[in-house]
This record gives C-alpha cells, sequence and structure tokens, in this order.
C-alpha cells in the first residue's frame, strides 16, 4: 500500500506494455518496505518533450526511458553524465530540485552481469550496432578489452563505432571473425521472440568463450542454446536488465537493492 507521501518514478516508452521494469522495482519496493510506486508510462514521441518538462511538477523522482524515447531524451535534460553522453542515449533520469539530470546505466547493468565472467577475457566480438551495442563497446572498452570487433548489417552503422580499439567487420564475415574472440555479445533484434532467426555457425568459436545476449525473451535464444549445446559458457540477458535498474533505484528510493535468484525467477514467473 501507497500513501500520500509516497516516492513516485516510472518508465516512460512507446509502447510500454512489455516492460517487466514495473515488475522489477515494486518487487524491490515491496521487499524493502519502502512507500513507493514505480508506474508504466505510454508517451508518443510528439509528447515526450511535454512529458518530460512535467515530470519535476508532478513530483517524480525519476523515470527510466525505453523505446524509442533514449536520444530524443537527451534534449530535454539539465544535464547528462559523461557515460550517456559517449553513448549518445539516456535510459535513466534523476530529478531533483526541479532539475532533470539524465545517466546511461545500460553500460553497467552489461558489465555487472558478465563480470564474474570475464577472467584473462580481453577479445570480444559484438554483433549489431544500435544503442545497445554502443552501450555493450563502452563496457567493454572501460573493462580494459584490447581488441572488440563490431559486426552489423548495415556497416556505416558498425563504422561509426570504430575506435582504437574498436575494429569493424562486414555482416557476411560474422561467423569467421569469432576465430579469435573470448566473448560473444549478441545486440541485435535477431532471435528475439517474433523477430528473424540470428544465423551464425559457432564452428570457429573457442570452447573456453562466453557467449551472452541482451535478449531476454526468450530467456535462452537459438544463439545461447546452440552456445551451450557445444560447451560454451553462456549468460543470458535477464540480469542486464536487473542491474541496470539498481542505480536508478538507489537514487529515487535511498537503498541499493539487491539481485537474489528469488528476483529473476519472479521476474520469470511471477
Ligand atoms: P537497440 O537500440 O536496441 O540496439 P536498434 O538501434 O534498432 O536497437 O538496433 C538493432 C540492431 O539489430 C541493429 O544492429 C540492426 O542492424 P542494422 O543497423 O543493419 O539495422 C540489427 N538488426 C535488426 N534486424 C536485423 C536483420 N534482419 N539482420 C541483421 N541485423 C538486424
Amino acid at each position: 500500500m501507497i500513501s500520500g507521501k509516497a516516492k513516485i518514478a516510472g518508465v516512460i516508452g512507446w509502447p510500454v506494455s512489455h516492460s517487466l521494469s514495473p515488475r522489477l522495482h515494486q518487487y524491490w519496493l515491496r521487499e524493502n518496505g519502502i512507500d513507493g510506486a514505480y508506474v508504466p508510462l505510454v508517451v508518443t514521441p510528439d509528447n515526450l518533450g511535454d512529458a518530460i518538462r512535467a515530470l519535476p511538477k508532478l513530483g517524480f523522482r525519476g523515470i527510466n526511458l525505453t523505446i524509442p524515447h533514449k536520444e530524443a531524451v537527451m534534449t530535454f535534460c539539465d544535464e547528462i553524465d559523461a557515460t550517456a553522453k559517449k553513448i549518445g542515449a539516456v535510459n535513466t533520469l534523476i530529478i531533483e530540485n526541479g532539475r532533470i539530470a539524465g545517466a546511461n546505466t545500460d553500460a553497467y547493468g552489461f558489465m555487472e552481469n558478465v563480470r564474474p565472467r570475464l577472467q584473462g577475457k580481453a577479445k570480444a566480438v559484438v554483433l549489431g550496432a544500435g544503442g545497445a551495442a554502443r552501450a555493450v563497446c563502452h563496457a567493454l572498452t572501460e573493462a580494459g578489452f584490447k581488441e572488440i570487433v563490431v559486426t552489423n548489417r548495415t556497416l556505416e552503422k558498425a563504422q561509426s563505432l570504430a575506435t582504437e580499439k574498436i575494429a569493424v567487420a562486414p555482416w557476411e564475415e560474422r561467423s569467421t571473425i569469432l576465430e579469435r574472440a573470448d566473448l560473444l555479445v549478441n545486440t541485435t533484434s535477431l532471435g528475439m521472440t517474433g523477430k528473424e532467426a540470428l544465423e551464425i555457425d559457432l564452428s570457429a568459436l573457442p570452447k573456453t568463450a562466453l557467449v551472452t545476449d541482451i535478449v531476454y525473451k526468450p530467456l535462452m535464444p537459438p544463439l545461447l542454446e546452440k552456445a551451450k549445446a557445444r560447451g560454451n559458457p553462456v549468460v543470458d540477458g535477464l540480469g542486464m536488465l536487473i542491474y541496470q535498474a539498481v542505480p536508478g533505484f538507489e537514487a529515487w528510493f535511498g537503498v541499493r537493492p539487491a539481485v537474489t535468484e528469488e528476483l529473476r525467477q519472479y521476474l520469470l514467473h511471477g
């Protein structure tokens, strides 16, 4: 139950009905006995500016942004942190004293999810070059990866990610470039429920390479099933969703929430 003093946060998307974030934050609110609420808000791109500007006036402590607003929202922030600027996307707003601060916690979420399995790994292949790939590449660069190869259907988008550490390969070469990888990350929408399959031959990938997918619907997309079947360690994408939510929850509600197996099971099965 919430009182008249409840702390309010939420997620803005279009659509937003698919989002697991309300369930996730409500779980943490309940676990921690916090007088608060986290609500889904459906906002069209045309109305994004009005909606964001209204948040401080309505007393919101913060907001998450999901598809398609992560880039457009940057125009309406009073300040943006260095990570979000580098990635070019904001997924978390922290609202204090009428000011809106934008942050990006996707890179953090990705890294926390795989960190325990990254020991000794330095070469990654990243499939895709959208917003999620930019967050993953930022996280890997910050984590000290020596060699990151990005491959994408639209080559120019991959080229826009190139740095001293990040090389680019044509999409047609996605199977052959795996021979040097000790981490493979899928950031494309391929393999997601209702989307096309990801066609990739894993035979060149070393058996010790960690394979992860940022998709969590299904929890085990065909890429992870295939990798697991040939003996590669795999990490599913649900942990990234959970970990990216931790900094926002802590900033808005004042408690650092715990990431537990019970929470994972709750999100999967209700
Ligand atoms: P996000 O912000 O979640 O990363 P996005 O920017 O729409 O979402 O990126 C989706 C990624 O999936 C892109 O890398 C996209 O490739 P393009 O840049 O060529 O569009 C990739 N993707 C989507 N459908 C694809 C398909 N049928 N084949 C190959 N890649 C695909």
